[in-house]
This record gives C-alpha cells, structure tokens and sequence, in this order.
C-alpha cells in the first residue's frame, strides 16, 4: 500500500493550514494512500546543527540525519513515503521556524556537493528517486498583494529547493485567509471581518478541494 506523510508546520492545530492538509491526505487516501499526519509543533527538535555525518565520506546515514530526536522517526518514514505534504502559514514573510527546521533537516542529509558532470547542476542523492513534494502555504495577505511584495519569490525558493532534492515539488497558495475565528475579540482595523468571512465562504472552499486534488495527485505519481 502506498504511504504518504502529512505535515503540519502551523502551532494551531485545526486551522487553515491543518484544514488544508487534512483536504490533501484525504485526496491521498481518495488515491488508496494509507497515510500519517503530525503536527510538527508537538516535536522537540531542532534546524540542521551542520555536523556534516550526512555529508562524510562513507557516510552511512542513507538520507536520514544523524540527530537523534523525536524528528528522526518522522524523517525515516518521510524518505520511506510515496509523497509527502507539508504545510505552513506564513510568519513575517517566510514559513514557520519550525517549518524551515524540518526541511533543513529532510534536504541536508539528501543535498550532495558533487557535481553532476553529466546533466550539470549538482547530483542528487535519491539519484532516479521521486518523492513527490507538496507544499501548501496559507496566509493573510491578498494575492495581489502578496505578488507585489514578492512573497511569491521568497515562497518559491522553498519549493525549488525541495523540487530538487525530492526529485518533484508542487506549491499550493492560499491567500486572504481569516486569521481570527472572531474578529471582535482583537485589536485590528486592518481587516474587514465582512470581507474575510465571504473569502472563508467562496475561495477557502476553493482551496480545500485544490488541497485534495493535490493530495490525490501526488499520491498517483509514484
Ligand atoms: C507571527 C505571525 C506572523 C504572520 N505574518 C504574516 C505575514 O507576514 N504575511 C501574511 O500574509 N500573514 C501573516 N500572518 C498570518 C498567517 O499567515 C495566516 O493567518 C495563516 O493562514 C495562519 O495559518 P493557521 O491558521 O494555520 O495558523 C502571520 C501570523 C502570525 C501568527
């Protein structure tokens, strides 16, 4: 039976993004994926700490990090998957700090510095194999705006890094998310609780099934 892992990279729980991953594994399972999803927030672990194990001549972590910590069952099962999906919200521009901690730690040990003399660019570890990647980020921003304020372009890069070392990555944005179950309760003027709630209405629904489609996607590629 195929496996795909689903990660959360937002602390809430039941949120936008954690509502759009649970979309996507259900478009996994639609696709005959048995499947695990973890909340990445309930983890003790830590970014890359750079001590190289993973890169040593005669290495022999396979792809897995060599830290021992709750992380490196979920990255074991993450290399053993036949897709994987990963979500964030978007803080201050970027994903999640405990987003970028968990890719750093899934890419370094499956980064090489060889290069690849045949095709250029540098070899990749997994060599011919495809671990389809699907990275969904949601945030408060139109996505007017957020072109205009390249999000686009920071947002991207993650999705170009993954797409080169899991050999196939795919972007899913959702914009102009409601941020707050009940606006009243918070200092804010920057939003019209009008607005986001016909947004929450019409395009969130929009998302979720994008989100299942790709989850239903990925699954079938492998
Ligand atoms: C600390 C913090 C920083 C944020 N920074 C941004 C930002 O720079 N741009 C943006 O569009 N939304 C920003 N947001 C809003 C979230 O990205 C957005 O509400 C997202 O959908 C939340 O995901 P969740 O519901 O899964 O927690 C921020 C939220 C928090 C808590």
């Amino acid at each position: 039976m195929k496996k795909v892992i689903v990660l959360n990279g937002s602390p809430r729980r039941n949120f936008n993004t954690a509502k759009l991953l649970k979309e996507a594994q259900k478009g996994a399972e639609s696709a005959g994926a048995e499947t695990e999803f973890f909340n990445l927030y309930e983890y003790n672990f830590k970014g890359c700490m750079s001590c190289f194990a993973c890169q040593r001549k005669g290495s022999t972590t396979e792809g897995i990090c060599a830290l021992r910590d709750d992380l490196k069952p979920i990255l074991e099962k993450c290399l053993n998957a036949d897709a994987i999906i990963i979500g964030t919200p978007v803080y201050f521009s970027y994903p999640t700090g405990i987003f970028r901690s968990f890719v750093e730690r899934l890419m370094f040990p499956n980064h090489t510095y060889m290069v690849d003399k045949e095709n250029g660019g540098l070899k990749r570890r997994l060599g011919d194999k495809i671990i389809p990647t699907g990275v969904i980020f949601t945030m408060n921003c139109p996505e007017e705006l957020a072109n205009q304020i390249n999000y686009n372009i920071i947002l991207d890069e993650n999705v170009k890094s993954l797409n080169h070392i899991m050999g196939y990555a795919e972007g899913l944005y959702s914009y102009d998310t409601t941020q707050f179950a009940d606006f009243s309760k918070y200092n804010c003027d920057l939003f019209n609780p009008e607005h986001k709630h016909q947004v929450q209405q019409t395009q969130f629904p929009i998302d979720l099934q994008r989100a299942f489609d790709l989850g239903k996607k990925l699954t079938e590629m492998n």
